[in-house]
């Protein structure tokens, strides 16, 4: 560990505006200087350096602290890694924690590690450039696959001969540790404990760490040989954790910071061609999901990923699967669908740089709206399945660490799939609620008394499913709610809500009898001219009334507050848009109660069938398609789509 002794010298020492100038031209301006912003693209300078208080600030990405932060972000690297940084700029000497001797010693042995791994690059390159084999074999292998010099320069590409000690030889001839030669993953001990070297007759992809040091190899068969894997890795080493690793993190770090997107594809080749076709902004998940650690590392340098993947639906399965975890992330996801089959390696070369680019220009499209879009079509005109996509796509945006992000896909979905935004709300919200308390259950937090109340009532009132009754419950219940909290409150013109509500819904009986029971009183009170406020009904309903009138007044809607520190989940404001809620109510209202009338029709006409009255039946049936009728007026109406 880096001593405090150290950490303060390097601070003391650091002058904001000769650490930044190794990066950026700043032009002063006053006491101060300014400059384009690394960070953005931009033609007017927002980023600001101040030296009078050592800091600086960017304006275009709201980035700004010291200059050990401006090193973080710029370079991507952590606290440490930046002071080590900036005391190798000036001269300050590293002085490690006295620590443990232990602590000491794996410090050496993984810079062994490191010289080791720097060690095989250059011997594999030697081998690619230097030897028949390699020129013959390997470099032709690269060549083919249209790889030019400077691609192959970028990403030290090399070559392992074909034989069983060639590496393992070179090493020892130059005095390395035969141990640690182990430890490295280069060489591999059989059960007899002989030696061999674990790279063979492969072409070879460095993976580099951020800060360009070797750590990794992945070699790729050249021939057709069966039963051998077309890649072979590096094992996990004490300086190899796969998840914390990204291929081409390191020769793409400046260009996705710079352009604020990072595009993610599966393999070595992949990420060679895309900068081979002047896509920099690019890393490979190495042919599996990201770990959360490698979203973290994207983290440093952008928010936004581009998901690229082969238009196959195996491809889009196994895509959409990862990509919810980025999310989780809290990393804004594209997503771009390559024609099937292809990966970007062989599409970018088959269409050449400039229409590979345009590809990539037209073809980017936000992941939730793909994700909803893919599920309309599969779902059609099916109401389960339909039900079943949004349940898929509010899953989506649930992880969406971002409330106003949330709301914002909440919104759009709500558009694109013509569902009104209360239902996926109500999803939303029920996701949310179950994922806090999973997380509760996992990790116990003190949570005050009259929140877990809350909780249960918010559970309550989201149906599991979709039954009707419910579903008609619900509606009688918000109905009631909204008299309870607005009844006095101008909708239109010169009505109240109370009054059109109650004018609209005057040929539906309430089901419920407390809800029916107030609902009466509000009617009753009316006539007279009069609206009952909740101390009136307070004062002369049952213990039934009372207790429903009590759980309304404090419903989801008053304890928004709470919510929204604890929840993070808004609501609209409700007084803004009352007049389309009331609207929405009512329809809604009928809907269910004419699908509740639906299902009990159609038991009625099996009862009818099973005792053979014709009549019964014929009835059923005229009153069947009255009703289906009147169905589909009201989701045209309130923009479900209901099948035939
Ligand atoms: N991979 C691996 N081991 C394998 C197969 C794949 O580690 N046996 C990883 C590699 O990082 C590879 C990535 O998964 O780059 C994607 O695999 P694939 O699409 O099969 O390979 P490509 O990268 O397309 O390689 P190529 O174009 O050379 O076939
Ligand atoms: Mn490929």
């Amino acid at each position: 560990m880096i001593s405090r002794e150290t950490i303060d010298e390097v601070k003391n020492r650091v002058d904001i505006v000769d650490v930044i100038s190794d990066f950026v031209s700043l032009k002063r301006s006053g006491q101060n200087y300014k400059a384009l912003s690394p960070f953005n693209n931009e033609k007017t300078p927002s980023f600001f350096v101040v030296p009078a208080k050592g800091i600086f600030k960017d304006f275009s990405s709201g980035k700004g602290g010291d200059a050990i932060t401006f090193i973080m972000e710029h370079e991507g690297m952590s606290y440490l890694e930046a002071i080590r940084f900036l005391a190798k700029k000036y001269g300050v000497e590293i002085k490690e924690e006295a620590g443990s001797e232990e602590a000491r010693e794996q410090q050496s042995e993984r810079d062994g590690l490191y010289i080791l791994m720097n060690f095989a690059k250059d011997y594999y390159r030697h081998n690619l450039f230097e030897t028949e084999e390699g020129k013959g074999i390997g470099l032709s292998y690269f060549r083919e696959r249209g790889f030019n010099d400077r691609t192959i320069q970028k990403f030290e590409l090399g070559y392992a001969l074909d034989g069983w000690s060639n590496l393992m030889d070179e090493a020892i001839k130059k005095n390395y540790n035969k141990e640690l030669l182990e430890k490295t993953g280069l060489v591999v001990k059989n059960e007899e404990g002989r030696m061999y070297d674990r790279f063979r007759g492969r072409v070879i992809f460095p993976v580099h760490n951020l800060s360009g040091k070797v750590i990794a190899f992945g070699a790729r068969m050249m021939g057709k040989e069966k039963n051998q894997p077309k890649y072979i890795n590096s094992p996990e080493t004490d300086i190899y954790h796969k998840s914390h690793v990204l291929y081409g993190l390191f020769q793409g770090k400046n260009a996705i910071r710079q352009r604020d997107t990072c595009y993610l594809v599966e393999g070595y080749t992949d990420v060679l061609s895309m900068h081979q076709s002047d896509v920099e902004n690019v890393v490979a998940s190495s042919g599996t999901a990201l770990t959360e650690d490698q979203i973290k590392l994207i983290r440093r340098f952008t928010e936004n990923v581009t998901v690229l993947f082969d238009g196959d639906a195996a491809g889009i399965k196994a895509a959409l699967r990862g990509i919810d975890l980025i999310l989780k992330g809290g990393l804004n996801v594209r997503v771009v669908l390559l024609p099937d089959g292809e990966d970007p390696d062989s599409y970018s070369r088959k269409v050449g740089t400039t229409e590979f680019h345009k590809y990539l220009a037209t073809k980017t499209q936000d992941f939730i709206s793909f994700k909803a879009g893919l599920y309309a079509a599969e779902a059609g005109n099916d109401p389960i399945r339909k039900a079943e996509s949004i349940k898929e796509i509010v899953n989506s945006i649930a992880l969406i660490p971002d409330p106003v992000k949330r709301s914002v896909y909440l919104q759009e979905t709500s558009h694109q799939l013509k569902i009104g935004e209360p239902v996926l709300l109500a999803e939303l919200n029920k996701l949310l609620v179950q994922e806090r308390r999973k997380r509760e259950r996992e990790a116990p937090t003190q949570v005050p008394p009259e929140f877990d109340s809350a909780l249960e009532q918010v559970q309550d009132t989201t149906p599991q499913t979709v039954d009707p009754r419910d579903m008609v419950y619900y509606q009688e219940r918000e109905t009631i709610r909204l008299l309870m909290n607005y009844a006095n409150h101008v909708v239109d013109e010169d009505h109240r809500l109370v009054g059109f509500l109650l004018h609209e819904l005057e040929d539906v009986e309430f089901s419920n009898p407390v809800f029916r029971e107030i609902h009466d009183q509000f009617a009753e009170q009316l006539k007279k001219g009069q609206v009952p406020d909740s101390r009136y009904l307070l004062d002369q309903g049952s213990p039934e009334v009372k207790k429903a009138i009590t759980d309304l007044m404090t419903d989801r809607y008053e304890t928004s507050p709470h919510w929204k520190e604890k929840y993070q989940i808004f609501f609209p404001d409700e007084e803004e848009i009352l007049k389309d809620m009331a609207l929405t109510n009512v329809l809604r209202f009928k809907f269910r109660v004419v699908q509740k009338m639906i299902e009990e029709n159609l038991s009625k006409l099996r009862v009818a069938e099973q005792k053979g009255d014709w009549p019964g039946v014929e009835k059923c049936l005229e009153q069947q398609e009255g009703l289906k009728t009147a169905e589909r007026d009201l989701a045209s109406m309130l923009g479900i789509v209901v099948a035939r």
